[in-house]
């Protein structure tokens, strides 16, 4: 386990991601309705200066969910111990790390729903009642021991808050959702990190660069990272939109920001499905990814862009993933249609 709060003599500019990394409420662009609620919760356990609820944070990969756990640590001046759900393999692990926490402590548990079910036993009445029980002895003679935990908070991290059990999810007082980001907010996500980088962009591109970013900051940083290495090559002071258009060119990704993973996906399901319904592990043997990473990574974005559709009889292409790949949409048929708009 490494206790991984954020080193604030770090400089930007060393490391990628740890400078780009906003470290304050203030600092962190968008999911303003997350925002507001959260800055609420963290000033009233403030005031009763006790430990923030058990909070959950859950959506896709990059929208900030390791980012924010790190604020809510800062904000709460608490000490921040990272870890993730398959890193603690038995009761035992989690026993070590409950009882060595700080007063105030934030555990911050990524990948939370990849937690075995033994393990999730052991964190329920830690959670609910700061009590741990250990086993002491072995065979016939073993007996159960409740321990005190220090008061502490969870905070959980997981792309998809479905695959979490029932009463693991319960057990959070505070469950917030992460959106893709709007337009403006990565606009500005991206005007941020170009200042900390050192380097100058113009509206128009980082306003391209923006639409090329799936709603994503990570992909937002990791595209302004290329493509100032492309100014810099070419001698260019300022990021402007010729230089976003050409280096995304070169990178393979479109104006929707879809690579060409995503438009083999498609293009899978249109030439060889009829544009679907098709089942997602189908999917994954046609193209070699893993079913999960297809779940998890490429489709919300391509729901949230209107290409994909998911029906009770699995994923169907939509008309614009058909006219997005320069095809002609099939005529529907009647009995279809019903199917889709089930
Ligand atoms: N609201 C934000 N404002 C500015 N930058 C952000 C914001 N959210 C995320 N970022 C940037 O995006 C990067 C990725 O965020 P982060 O690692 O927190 O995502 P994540 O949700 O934990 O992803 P994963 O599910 O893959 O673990 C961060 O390093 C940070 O630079
Ligand atoms: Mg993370």
């Amino acid at each position: 386990m490494r206790n991984e709060n954020l080193d604030p003599n770090a400089l930007p500019g060393e490391g990628d991601e740890l400078s780009l990394r906003p470290r304050f409420l203030r600092e962190f662009i968008g999911q303003d309705q997350l925002k507001v609620n959260l800055k609420v919760f963290i000033e009233a356990a403030k005031q009763r200066s006790e430990p923030i609820d058990h909070l959950l944070l859950y959506g896709p990969p990059g929208l900030g969910k390791t980012t924010l756990a790190h604020i809510i640590a800062n904000e709460m001046g608490s000490i921040i111990h990272v870890t993730s759900g398959p890193a603690i393999e038995r009761p035992g692990d989690l026993v070590g790390i409950l009882t060595n926490l700080e007063e105030g402590a934030i555990l911050f548990i990524d990948e939370i729903h990849r937690l075995s079910r033994a393990v999730e036993e052991y964190l329920y009445p830690a959670m609910e009642d700061r009590k741990v029980d250990i086993m002491i002895g072995q065979g016939p003679a073993a007996r159960s021991v409740r321990m005190e935990v220090p008061s502490f908070t969870v905070v959980g991290a997981t792309t998809r808050q479905g695959l979490l059990t029932g009463p693991l999810r319960d057990r959070f007082g505070i469950i917030s959702h992460f959106q893709f980001y709007d337009q403006n907010s990565l606009v500005e996500i991206i005007k941020r990190s170009a200042t900390i980088l050192g380097y100058e962009i113009s509206q128009d591109g980082a306003e391209e660069l923006g639409r090329r970013s799936r709603g994503t900051p990570r992909i937002a940083n990791r595209l302004l990272r290329r493509v100032r290495d492309f100014a810099q090559v070419e001698g260019m002071s300022s990021i402007e939109k010729s230089i976003v258009e050409k280096a995304t060119t070169a990178l393979d990704i479109d104006y929707l920001g879809l690579e060409n993973i995503d438009r083999t996906l498609l293009k899978l399901m249109i030439e060889r499905h009829r544009g679907g319904p098709v089942g997602v592990e189908t999917l994954a043997a046609s193209t070699g990814e893993d079913s999960q990473t297809i779940e998890d990574v490429y489709e919300p974005y391509l729901m949230q862009s209107g290409l994909l559709k998911r029906t009770p009889r699995g994923r169907c292409v939509t008309d614009f993933a058909y006219q997005h790949l320069g095809l002609t949409p099939p005529p529907t048929k009647k009995g279809e249609e019903r199917d889709l708009f089930e």
